[in-house]
C-alpha cells in the first residue's frame, strides 16, 4: 500500500500506513539483530542528498540501503552541481533517470516537494527546516519498547522545532497526547500547524502548549528536547538562546516527571544548554536507544516505499 509513495511529512499518511511503518521497523530490528535481513532493495540505487551535515541520518540510511541489498549514492551538496546553483528541478529530473529512490536533507522543505515531483521517484525527507519524520518514527519506536505502548510525551524547548513538528504529526495521526513547554513566540509554521490541528481533531489527539515547563512535565513518562539553535538558524542563535533560557531540561525539572520517566533527544545535543549533562548522560536517558532505532525505521521506510 505504500510502494511508490514519497515520505515528506507524516501527515500525508493514514494511521494504518504509519502503523505499518512501525510494525516493519520492529521486524527489521529483529532481522538485523539475527542477521536475517531481507534483500528488499536488491539491485536498487538510492541517491542521498545532504545540504546540511548529518551523522545519525547519513549513516543509518546509508547502512539501511546497503544491508537491504541496495546501492546508496551519497551526494553532499558541495560536491554536486546543486552546490554551484543548478536548480533542484534539474537535479531531480536527472536523478530520476538513474536511481530508484531519493533521500534528501534540505535547507528548505519545498526542495523535497520539487525532488519528489520532478524525479518521479519515491523521495524521503531526511530532515528539512520544517520536519524530520524518520526521527519521530524512531522516537515512538523507542517509547513503545520502553513502556509497551505509545505514552504521552512532553517536549520542552523550541515550539517551532522541526523534530517537534514530526512528533506532533505522529501524535495527531495516531490519536495520542503531546504537551509542549515553549515561549509563546515559538510555534510551528502556520500552514503545517493548521494541518496538525485538523488531523488531531479527527483522531482525538491532544496537543497542548504550556509556558511553564514544570506544569507541562508534571507526571509525564517522556521528557523530550532538541537543540535551541537548529541548523540554518545561526543568525538568530543569540536571540533564540535568550528566548529559551527558562526551557532547559535540568535534573530539577526531571523530578517533576513520572518516577520511571525517560529523557529523549534526537541528538546532536549541547550539554549544559538545552539539557543538563547529568540528564543526558544519566540513567533516565534513552538517547542511544533512540539513535539506534533510526537504523530500523530507515530500513522499514526504504523497504516499504521502494
Ligand atoms: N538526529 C539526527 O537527525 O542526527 P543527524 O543530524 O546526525 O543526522
Ligand atoms: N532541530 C535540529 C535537529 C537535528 C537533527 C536541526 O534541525 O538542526
Amino acid at each position: 500500500m505504500l510502494k511508490g509513495k514519497s515520505l515528506l511529512c507524516l501527515l500525508d499518511f493514514s494511521k494504518q500506513e504509519i502503523e505499518k511503518m512501525m510494525e516493519v521497523s520492529f521486524q527489521m530490528k529483529n532481522f538485523y539483530l539475527t542477521k536475517a535481513i531481507p534483500k528488499s532493495l536488491d539491485g536498487k540505487n538510492v541517491a542521498l542528498i545532504f545540504e546540511k551535515p548529518s551523522t545519525r541520518t547519513r549513516v543509518s540510511v546509508e547502512t539501511a540501503v546497503r544491508v537491504l541489498g541496495g546501492n546508496p549514492i551519497v551526494l553532499n551538496k558541495s560536491e554536486i552541481q546543486l552546490g554551484r546553483g543548478e536548480p533542484v528541478e534539474d537535479t531531480a529530473r536527472v536523478l530520476g533517470r538513474y536511481v530508484d529512490g531519493i533521500g534528501a536533507r534540505v535547507l528548505k522543505h519545498e526542495s523535497l516537494e520539487i525532488l519528489s515531483k520532478y524525479s518521479g521517484k519515491p523521495t524521503i525527507n531526511l530532515l528539512s527546516d520544517l520536519s524530520h519524520p524518520l526521527q519521530a518514527l524512531a522516537d515512538f519506536m523507542t517509547i513503545k519498547e520502553k513502556f509497551g505502548e505509545y505514552t504521552s510525551v512532553t517536549f520542552v524547548g523550541d515550539g517551532g522545532d522541526n523534530v517537534l513538528v514530526s512528533l506532533m504529526a505522529f501524535v495527531a495521526k495516531m490519536g495520542l497526547t503531546i504537551k509542549i513547554a515553549s515561549p509563546k513566540e515559538l510555534r510551528p509554521r502556520e500552514d503545517i500547524w493548521k494541518k496538525i490541528e485538523e488531523e488531531a481533531e479527527k483522531s482525538g489527539a491532544i496537543i497542548e502548549f504550556y509556558e511553564d515547563p514544570y506544569e507541562a512535565v508534571r507526571g509525564t513518562k517522556v521528557v523530550y528536547t532538541d537543540v535551541w539553535v537548529s541548523m540554518g538558524q545561526e543568525e538568530i542563535a543569540e536571540k533564540k538562546k535568550a528566548m529559551l533560557k527558562d526551557y532547559k531540561v535540568t535534573t530539577d525539572l526531571m523530578k517533576y516527571a513520572s518516577k520511571d520517566a525517560i529523557f529523549m533527544h534526537c541528538l546532536p545535543a549541547v550539554r549544559g544548554e538545552e539539557v543538563d549533562k547529568e540528564v543526558l548522560d544519566g540513567p533516565q536517558s534513552a538517547v542511544w536507544d533512540e539513535a539506534e532505532n533510526r537504523l530500523y525505521t530507515a530500513m522499514s521506510v526504504l523497504s516499504l516505499l521502494l
